[in-house]
């Protein structure tokens, strides 16, 4: 018995796809889903078609980790009813329930996904993060591993359950929402800027060992934007300080996101790559 890909629909849980083909001799080939293992599939003979599908967002099932912040529930806002399925994770938050939306709690310990979610996910966002602002020589390991915990850890377990599955559909793409801090120096800002930098690498390694698996990964390196973590800069070194700082002198928005998050997943040959998202800093 040989195995090896086709292009099929599953008329059982409509995943359009790579499925299996087992060939037992010349006359007898059978076709399996890839997802549910069904064999009530459908050998996909117009390749256009499937290759339509492939880069289509509507045929895609969407996890964004870190749903209910600011730049999640833009996100959520931009991608409900152009994925095919919308999966969301809150923390403390939970986001008011929408039927166009699965929301679940999640903490990076551990997740209250249940655990078939996982083989459907075909692109995942990683939003989660939390600011420990201290003077290194002040830094508590406390407030170092919550921000190593909160901002890295977390893209490691949700992305590394999913990657298995992506590797065998032959598709996927992980964006992880990282921060300009990681490029340039800001003082007292030691664990955030570390832990957005180990999300860069982390990136970039996915990219190079899923590089042939039809998945890329990349971050974005946020600027400063109008909403959300911005709340934990004083408004006076906001304005007089940061702003300025800023080539385009002005805070970027969620749409400046939402086009840069578009780019990657429509992006095959971009990965292991940064984006800066930062009005020129
Ligand atoms: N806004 C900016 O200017 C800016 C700039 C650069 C980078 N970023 C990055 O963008 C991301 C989102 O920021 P935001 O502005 O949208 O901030 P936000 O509104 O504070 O959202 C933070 C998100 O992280 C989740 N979270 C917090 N603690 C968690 C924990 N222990 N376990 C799991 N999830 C947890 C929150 O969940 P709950 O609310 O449900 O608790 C929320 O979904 C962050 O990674 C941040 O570093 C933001």
């Amino acid at each position: 018995m040989s195995k090896t890909f086709a292009d099929v629909k599953c008329e059982d849980c409509d995943y359009v796809g790579k499925g299996n083909i087992e060939v037992e001799a010349e006359d007898t080939t059978r076709y399996s889903c890839m997802i549910c293992g069904s064999y009530n599939v459908k050998n996909v003979t117009i390749w256009k078609k499937v290759e339509e599908n492939e880069t289509s967002l509507s045929n895609k099932t969407m996890l964004i980790v870190g749903a209910s912040g600011a730049i999640g529930q833009g996100l959520v806002e931009h991608y409900k009813g152009k994925v095919k399925k919308l999966y969301g994770t809150y923390f403390q938050n939970k986001p008011t329930d929408d039927s166009s939306v699965e929301y679940y709690g999640y903490a990076v310990s551990g997740n209250q996904l249940p655990e078939n979610t996982w083989a459907y996910i075909d692109i995942i966002i990683y939003v989660s993060g939390i600011t420990e602002n201290a003077m290194m020589h002040k830094m508590s390991w406390v407030k170092w591993q919550r921000a190593m915990s909160i901002n890295l850890g977390g893209a490691f377990t949700a992305t590394g359950r999913a990657l298995s599955y992506m590797r065998t559909k032959r598709y996927g793409r992980i964006i992880f929402i990282s921060s300009i801090l990681e490029k340039i120096s800001v003082p007292g800002t030691a664990a955030y800027t570390v832990s957005k930098a180990g999300l860069s690498a982390l990136a970039r390694v996915i990219a190079v060992e899923n590089a042939t698996k039809g998945i890329t990964a990349n971050s974005i390196t946020l600027g400063y934007l109008n909403t959300g973590i911005i709340r934990d800069v004083p408004e006076r070194y906001l304005n007089e300080t940061v702003i300025p700082s800023i080539p385009q002198k002005k805070l970027g928005t969620i749409a400046d996101v939402t086009l840069a998050t578009d780019y990657l997943i429509a992006a095959d040959y971009v990965t292991g790559t940064s984006l800066n998202v930062s009005g020129g800093l």
